[in-house]
């Protein structure tokens, strides 16, 4: 399969040094701060020291012989109020990173924000403020500037839903807030304006033609069987607007890929829906160069009835993730396949993965075969998409290491390295090594 295979990971999840070389504060350090928020009160002020071990990890890639690597850059570490005054020590790392990874030949994606925010600009309304999504356009101005010299690939916003609907309606993730629905719909639609500025703010400050994307959490029902009514009832629920929050996928794609909000969100939402300036459809809709999505899993299945589509709940008893994720490989295929139907854009994985129970066993090494079954059955279907016309272009694991699972702590293990927490000592995987020969063969083995 001839794309370009990658690893991803985010700044808060693995950068630690939280408040060295001048960053600021960020929503996440506050709300890990406050008890009961994390598991075992974990926090990510160390996580896994990439800061300070870049230049190790970036071997360990180019060990694994991935072609990119997706990383998020820390807004406060490069802004420490968010906005004013810049850190040129923060700038300084990503301009490390960016050299290192380059010298081994391996093509930075970056993701502008990650959902590590600074806590300054909370305290001034954070997305609620209708300057924020110019506070963000000023703060991707000031990246794209220092790196768009040698980087090319930008994404500018990960999972919208997550960081919307469980940071803002739910308090689930930072910063905690519990606001009404339609006060999250106005949050939700500054973040859609910061979009469109941040890619307008992206074309005009790369120093060469940039390529650009987003990526949203993919939200999937598959088919029950392969009817086609069935099919047509899971198509309906994946782009359906089924429940009074954010988190689904229409909501934030048909906004910035087709210019307008779906009719079904706005009956849905009902007296809560927001009123907003007809012209800033124009801003939110810009030209994109693909569409990344990030996928682990089928919400659940769905069928035909006389009524409308039906859910389906998975069994007991099929097989889970550690996070308690159904493994359902048809995701890559049926997600991959609608959403490039309905937005017509070259398609990237950009996460993709699950959480085991990784330990470094006696022999030194860690022996995670469900992890490389979870790959190759969720790659077939990939493929499968692929074979019948979807243009996807990149793959990216999450994750390239074990890291910080926001709410869920360290107790969740996603890498294809292993990383003691403790001493911070990198250990591959038997995933990496899998992963290793099957960018070599181009996934010959699929
Ligand atoms: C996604 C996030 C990512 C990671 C994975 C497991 O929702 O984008 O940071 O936590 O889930």
């Amino acid at each position: 399969m001839q794309i370009t295979w990658g690893a991803s990971t985010s700044s808060y999840q693995i950068e630690g040094a939280w408040n060295q070389d001048g960053k600021g504060p960020s929503i996440w350090d506050a709300y890990c701060r406050e008890e009961g928020n994390i598991l075992h009160g974990d926090n990510g002020d160390v996580a896994c020291d990439h800061y300070n071990r870049y230049a190790e990890d970036v071997g360990l890639m180019k060990d694994i012989g991935l072609q990119s690597y997706r990383f998020s850059i820390s807004w406060p570490r490069v802004i420490p109020k968010g906005t004013g005054t810049i850190n040129d020590k923060g700038l300084e790392f990503y301009d490390k990173l960016v050299d290192t990874l380059l010298a081994q030949e391996i093509d930075p994606l970056i993701t502008l924000f990650h959902w590590d925010y600074p806590l300054a600009l909370i305290h001034r309304g954070g997305w609620l403020n209708p300057d924020s999504p110019k506070w963000y356009a000023d703060y991707v101005s000031v990246v794209v500037e220092r790196l768009s010299d040698r980087v090319t690939n930008w994404i500018t916003f990960n999972e919208p839903q997550v960081f919307i609907n469980e940071g803002h309606l739910n308090d689930f993730h930072a910063p905690g807030l519990q606001l009404s629905l339609s006060d999250t719909l106005r949050a939700g639609h500054h973040v859609l304006l910061a979009h469109g500025l941040g890619c307008q703010a992206i074309r005009a400050h790369s120093k060469q033609v940039a390529r650009i994307g987003w990526a949203p959490a993919g939200k999937t029902w598959a088919p029950a069987s392969d009817q086609p009514e069935d099919i047509e009832a899971a198509h309906e629920m994946t782009f359906g607007v089924p429940n009074k929050d954010l988190f689904n996928d229409p909501w934030w794609s048909d906004p910035v890929v087709l210019g307008h909000y779906p009719e079904a969100g706005i009956q849905r939402y009902g007296n809560a829906m927001i009123d907003f300036n007809p012209e800033d459809m124009k801003t939110i809709c810009q030209p994109l160069d693909f569409f990344a999505i990030n996928l682990y899993f089928c919400e659940s299945m769905a069928k035909a009835s006389p009524t409308g589509p039906e859910t389906i709940q998975y069994d007991g008893n099929i097989p889970r993730t550690m996070m308690d994720w159904p493994i359902t490989p048809e995701v890559l295929y049926w997600s991959t396949k609608w959403n490039y139907e309905r937005y017509k854009l070259p398609m990237i994985i950009s996460e993709n993965g699950l959480a085991c129970m990784d330990w470094v066993q006696a022999d030194g090494a860690v022996h995670d075969t469900q992890r490389i079954d979870f790959y190759a059955s969720y790659l077939k279907e990939l493929k499968r998409a692929k074979d019948e016309g979807v243009d996807i272009t990149g793959y990216y694991a999450w994750s390239l290491m074990d890291n910080f699972e926001w709410s869920q702590g360290y107790r969740q293990r996603f890498g294809l390295i292993h990383v003691d927490m403790d001493t911070g000592k990198r250990t591959l995987k038997d995933s990496a090594k899998w992963y290793r020969n099957l960018i070599a063969t181009q996934g010959a083995e699929l």
